[in-house]
């Protein structure tokens, strides 16, 4: 009797185990069953179909050592012909990644059976997304760098069949009000990796300081990335003194543009003009309305000393920077900032006036001729753009006025700019301060929160997000995706930054992977607790642990 009730509850256990494995997936796969029986994975043999992208062989390999290490038992990997034939004999044992073209750029499928997965995927994406799931199915030790005590590597019998909701999977990160090194941004990378995020918005340049090195304009990474001091906590009449700086080499962005692609990544670089741009001014001052002296702001907010677009030099700087840019990050976007551009300088300044007068703009009931001479602005740098084979994105303040068709509205002071893009027929990526702000504080209770720009953004906030509310079925495929953003002002420690970013980024990604009425909040919160905060240990990241938001 009592051996009939140990082998009962090994059964239920073991029921339990499987059922909780598949659960634990974050961002939670379209469909996923559970079926009897499991596939042991320490020591399993890799078969990788020829035809699969390089990147994803390599992936494959990577995931493979690392179970092999970390599993103590090792695996191997080889790359057979006639796979599929093989498949179809019934012989072929092992973990089978086999390469469907009749599949959607980032989906996958996985199918475990007693001695043999089998994995298909179209693209690079969607194997990395296999692969991921996979992992998730695993002990959280999965994700450490040392053997683990774990002895249970196995993968319980189940087909999964997943794709994501939104194609702009994204998040920000601000390396200009503080600096962050290269190997920090691939933690960041990382992590955004482990929730199928695909969009890094790199914000490389504000008034507080430039940090891409341009070759053509040397002095952007010898004056223009320094500031001398930086306010201190809240007080905007303070200065610690320090000399504060840094930026990214060619070669490094380089570096990180390749490590984004391998993890199925692509960066999206924002030099924001013509706001934002005090620190490019402490180097080049001749491309201010009123000439300068300027210098790199200590102080957080928003400069009203901007770029004169009265003057045709600044066109020639903006041109050759962003022609950099361009050759740099391979993808199809460009954002160009266009966010809070104060206007009081150009309704002086003689030069800006007098383009004013010569484009003959004229302000109207709704928008002044400042805000249409932003328009001019916005649409000389999107036509040079397009001639490097570039598509812009700006904040949703390029809506003033009128846009150019073929631009995308990265919509932040709430939800409205998005609409209104939609309504035009213009592409849109939601980023509103009221879900997506994950510089905000993540509780209510902000003495016990570390420093934060003022406003509250929890967990729960992010997670109810429900991005087409609102939105015409008919617009609903112009919004192409879900992004939050974390500026750096109140953040000057990975820890701090990593702390704000997580848990917040898990939720994130389940807005932007899961279908409309797939999301559920208890499940969210008890795969936290019992799986992916481990991970976060596991992968030694920084997170709030409190779940009392949620
Ligand atoms: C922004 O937060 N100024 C886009
Ligand atoms: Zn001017």
């Amino acid at each position: 009797m009592k051996r009939l009730l140990t082998t009962l509850t090994l059964c239920i256990l073991s029921l339990c185990a499987r059922a909780s494995a598949l659960d634990n997936i974050i961002p939670q796969p379209l469909q996923a069953e559970l079926q009897k029986g499991s596939l042991r994975v320490s020591g399993i043999s890799f078969k990788c179909d020829p035809a699969l992208d390089p990147k994803a062989r390599e992936a494959v390999t990577a995931f493979a050592a690392r179970l092999g290490y970390v599993s103590g038992k090792a695996t191997t990997v080889s790359s057979p012909l006639g796979l599929a034939d093989a498949l179809a004999t019934g012989k072929i044992k092992g973990m089978v990644f086999l390469h469907d073209a009749s599949m959607e750029p980032e989906a996958y499928s996985i199918r475990v059976r007693p001695g043999l997965a089998v994995i298909r995927a179209g693209e690079l994406n969607g194997v990395l997304y296999a692969l991921q799931t996979l992992r998730q199915m695993l002990p959280a030790e999965i994700y450490g760098n040392k053997p683990a005590e774990n002895r249970r590597w196995s993968l319980p019998c189940c087909t999964i069949s997943d794709k994501p909701r939104f194609s702009w999977r994204g998040m920000h990160l601000d390396s200009s009000r503080h600096f962050w090194s290269v190997e920090e941004v691939k933690r960041y990378l990382d992590v955004m990796a482990i929730y199928k995020l695909n969009r890094f918005h790199w914000h490389l340049t504000d008034d507080q300081g430039w940090r891409i090195e341009i070759k053509s304009y040397p002095l952007l990474s010898q004056i223009s990335c320094w500031r001398e001091g930086t306010m201190i906590g809240r007080d905007f009449s303070s200065n610690d003194h320090i000399r504060y700086g840094g930026f990214y080499t060619q070669d490094e962005i380089r570096e990180v543009v390749a490590y984004a692609a391998d993890r199925g990544i692509t960066v999206v670089p924002e030099v924001d003009l013509p706001g934002h741009m005090l620190a490019a001014l402490a180097a080049y001052p001749e491309f201010g309305c009123t000439g300068g002296p300027y210098a790199a702001w200590t102080i957080w907010g928003v400069s009203d000393q901007v770029l004169c677009p009265g003057k045709e030099g600044t066109f020639r700087f903006l041109e050759a920077v962003l022609g950099e840019v361009a050759e740099l990050f391979p993808g199809e976007y460009i954002h160009i900032g266009g966010d809070e551009c104060p206007k009081d300088e150009w309704k002086k300044c003689p030069d800006c006036q007098a383009r004013i007068r010569e484009l003959g703009i004229r302000g109207d009931g709704h928008f002044t001729a400042e805000q249409y001479l932003q328009n001019y602005v916005t649409h000389r740098i999107q036509e040079f753009l397009a001639t490097r084979g570039k598509k812009i994105i700006g904040w949703d303040e390029i809506l003033e006025g009128e846009l150019a068709p073929g631009a995308t509205v990265m919509s932040w002071r709430g939800t409205a700019g998005a609409k209104q893009a939609a309504a035009h027929g213009f592409d849109a990526i939601l980023a509103p301060t009221s879900h997506c702000y994950f510089d905000y504080l993540q509780s209510e209770d902000r003495d016990a929160e570390p420093l934060g720009f003022n406003g509250i953004v929890t967990l729960e906030k992010i997670y109810s997000l429900d991005p087409l509310e609102g939105i015409p079925q008919e617009q609903a495929h112009h919004i192409l995706g879900v992004q939050a953003n974390l500026w750096t002002e109140y953040i000057s420690t990975p820890e701090h930054l990593e702390y704000m970013l997580l848990p917040r980024l898990l939720a994130l990604s389940e807005v932007q992977w899961c279908q409309d009425g797939k999301r559920d909040p208890g499940r969210f919160r008890r795969v936290l607790q019992e799986y992916q905060f481990p991970v976060l240990d596991a992968a030694g990241y920084n997170y709030r642990k409190q779940l009392t938001n949620f």
